[in-house]
Formats: structure tokens, C-alpha cells, sequence
């Protein structure tokens, strides 16, 4: 990627910077691979709700996926139209599941019976028919961070397999529901297609049975998940969506006038946002170098709290001889750290460092931490 390196340096570090050609590349790819099948794509507001990212979401025709009112408020504010946001999230509140009926949403996803009859209340009390899509937790393992791993029994999301008879009985009960969908999502930054083609083929198996029961199901909801490659961001800027898109044109048995339904969010965003930051110091210890940089956790806790890393460059360096450092922030916690023995450009004091790989869930999740301000957004238009 190239930055605008003359632009960056009158700029206050740090920032995010946004590449905008690289989000619409991105959003052209996966709207080539969609075009002439009956899927439909969401993005999920949570990977980055940022304005300028959100409109040219939107303008490219994509939905949204939200799981809270403030998700909901957001994108109703960047202009998606209610008809298509599903919103889920295993604790809604009511005040949460009223918006969602206010603004006609698209769908709910429904991830517990109590949920279930909470919104068949509130709909009831407002004369209305919620559309809703149970969750399910399929118990497919996909091989991610245990914090971003969903579709096991242990996790807290969806519905378990055996309690799922009861559910889609007691909803087709339920006057002012209308039961549309199964909705799945099995975990964050999935690298292997094995996973995928296990959840199509649990899905087929559900299909199966209640068809044969004769219950119609309209939307399959397969959520969000493909990763990106951290490692090697320019080389792989745009995500394999062909891959991704083909695993379940090859593996899922959608019936007829059956839409297949996704909600993807670090792959939409993730390669076109960099944490741009200066090196405040170099310090020599015993034992290592530490560039300490503008930049903390409290702007990209990913390091922190994923043990994720996001590929540091030094891009201001003209330097050809390298060193190796650890990178790090001026939060006050061992854990403000953004990369151990890194072989960097030969750093000073000044040199800018961009932290790559950071459009999703990077500037939505940065906190005041250390009453720090928020990162400033700068696009490359
Ligand atoms: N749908 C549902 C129901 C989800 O819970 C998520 C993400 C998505 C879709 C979008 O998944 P994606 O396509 O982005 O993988 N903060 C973590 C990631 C948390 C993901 C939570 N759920 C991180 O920085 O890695």
C-alpha cells in the first residue's frame, strides 16, 4: 500500500488511515461473486461504524448486521433502509428489540425461547409481525482465538441442537412472529474452508429434517467469519471471497426461493485501515530495543487482547540497514505492546510506523483508556 507520506506529516498521530479505493476494490469483489445467486451480504456495523465507511457500504448495496440499538441507530443514520438489517445479539434489551420493530427490520436473530416471547410481546403490543431467524449453535469447531470462537455448546450464542425442536414449535405458535430464517455463526477470522463446509453440511441435515416436517424455512443466515491474511496485508488485499462464496455455492443444498444470507465484517474492512503512529523514543534496554510509539492499546486493543499481531512497517525510514525491536505503546500495562522482535528499517525518534490490517475492529473498539482521546480518521480522498 502506499501512504501519502507527505500529507501524514503535517498530521497529529496517531490516526487511522483509510484507504478508500481498497474498501470499494473490496466491496466490487465480493458483489461480482454474489451477482446471478440468491445471496445477499450484510455488513456487520461492528468491525467499523465510521461514516465515510458506512456510505460507501451502503452505496455499494450491501445490508447490515447489527446487534445493538446503538448498531441499529447507526446505520439507520448512514442511511441503510430497515428492509435490510438483521440485527442479533444474545441479550437485547427491550427498548432494543421496540427500535428494531419501529424501524421494520429485515430480521431478528433470535438466540434464546425468553427472547423469543419478549419480542413477541413487544410486536404484539405494537400490532405488528416480527420477522425472526433462530440461531443455531451448531457445535462446529472453527479453529480461531477462543475469544472469537461462537458455535460451540460452550459458548453463549444460539440455540443447541437438541433444544431446537422446541423452539420452532413453540415460535410457529407465537401469533406475532413469523419464523423466516436459521441463522449460524461459528466464529471470527476463519482461515480454513473446513469449518464452512461442515456448518453447509449440518445445515443440509437440517434442512432435511424439517422439510420433512413440512416447515418452510426462507432464509439460511450463514453470519460472518472469513479471515484475513495479517501477515502479508499487500498481498493480499482483497480476502478470498471467490474461495469463500464457491464453498457454499458447492456444499449448501438451498431450495428453491431460498436466499442464502451473510454478514461479514473484518474481510469487508479489515485490509483497507492502517493505525498510522510516530515513534516518540528508541530505548536501549538490557536485553532489548523498544520503539515506543504514539499509539496504544487503548487505539488498537487487538495485540492485547487477541494476541493478535497486525504487521508493523516503518514507513518514513529510508534506512536500508535493519534492527530488531519491540514495539510498543505508553499505556501503562505490559500488554500495550504491538510487536516482540520485530526486524524493523533502523527507527529514530520522529519515524512514522503504520500498524497494518486495522480497518476492522480497530477504531470501534478503541476506549479512553488512560484518558486518552480517540484516534483521528483520515481518508485517502
Ligand atoms: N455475525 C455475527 C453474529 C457476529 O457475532 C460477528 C462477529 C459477525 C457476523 C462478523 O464476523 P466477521 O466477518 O467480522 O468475522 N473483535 C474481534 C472480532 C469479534 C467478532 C464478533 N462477531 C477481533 O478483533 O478479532
Amino acid at each position: 500500500m502506499i501512504f501519502p507520506l507527505d500529507k501524514f506529516k503535517t498530521l497529529e498521530t496517531p490516526f487511522y488511515y483509510y484507504d478508500l479505493n481498497v474498501l470499494k476494490n473490496t466491496l466490487e469483489e465480493i458483489k461480482s461473486n454474489v451477482s446471478g445467486v440468491p445471496f445477499k451480504v450484510h455488513y456487520a456495523i461492528k468491525a467499523n461504524a465510521n461514516d465515510r465507511i458506512l456510505s460507501i457500504i451502503r452505496e455499494s448495496g450491501l445490508g447490515v448486521d447489527c446487534v445493538s440499538g446503538g448498531e441499529l441507530n447507526a446505520a439507520i443514520k448512514a442511511g441503510f433502509d430497515g428492509s435490510k438489517i438483521a440485527f442479533a445479539g444474545v441479550g437485547k434489551t427491550d427498548k432494543e428489540i421496540s427500535a428494531g420493530i419501529d424501524n421494520d427490520i429485515f430480521c431478528f436473530n433470535v438466540e434464546s425461547l425468553p427472547e423469543m416471547q419478549v419480542i413477541n410481546e413487544i410486536a404484539s403490543n405494537k400490532g405488528k409481525t416480527a420477522n425472526v431467524a433462530i440461531r443455531i449453535n451448531p457445535n462446529i469447531d472453527a479453529h480461531t482465538h477462543k475469544y472469537i470462537t461462537t458455535g460451540l455448546n460452550e459458548n453463549k450464542f444460539g440455540i443447541n441442537l437438541p433444544q431446537l425442536d422446541d423452539i420452532v414449535k413453540a415460535t410457529l405458535a407465537m401469533p406475532n412472529v413469523k419464523l423466516c430464517g436459521f441463522h449460524f455463526h461459528i466464529g471470527s477470522q476463519i482461515l480454513e474452508k473446513e469449518p464452512f463446509i461442515m456448518l453447509c453440511e449440518k445445515i443440509n441435515e437440517l434442512q432435511d429434517k424439517y422439510e420433512k416436517q413440512g416447515i418452510e424455512i426462507k432464509i439460511i443466515n450463514v453470519g460472518g467469519g472469513l479471515g484475513i491474511d495479517y501477515n502479508n496485508p499487500d498481498s493480499a488485499l482483497i480476502p478470498d471471497f471467490k474461495g469463500y462464496f464457491d464453498i457454499f455455492k458447492q456444499n449448501l443444498k438451498l431450495r428453491h426461493g431460498q436466499e442464502l444470507h451473510f454478514e461479514l465484517g473484518r474481510s469487508v474492512v479489515a485490509q483497507c485501515g492502517s493505525l498510522i503512529t510516530r515513534v516518540t523514543y528508541v530505548k536501549s534496554g538490557t536485553a532489548k530495543k523498544f520503539i515506543i510509539v504514539d499509539a496504544g492499546m487503548s487505539d488498537l486493543i487487538r495485540p492485547a487482547l487477541y494476541q493478535a499481531h497486525h504487521k508493523i512497517e516503518n514507513i518514513t525510514s529510508a534506512a536500508t540497514d535493519v534492527d530488531v525491536y519491540d514495539v510498543v505503546g505508553p499505556i501503562c500495562e505490559s500488554s500495550d505492546c504491538f510487536g516482540t522482535d520485530e526486524t524493523l528499517a533502523l527507527t529514530k525518534r520522529g519515524d512514522m510506523i503504520a500498524l497494518r490490517s486495522a480497518g476492522a475492529y480497530g477504531e470501534i473498539m478503541a476506549s479512553h483508556y488512560n484518558c486518552r482521546e480517540f484516534p483521528q480518521s483520515v481518508y485517502s480522498d
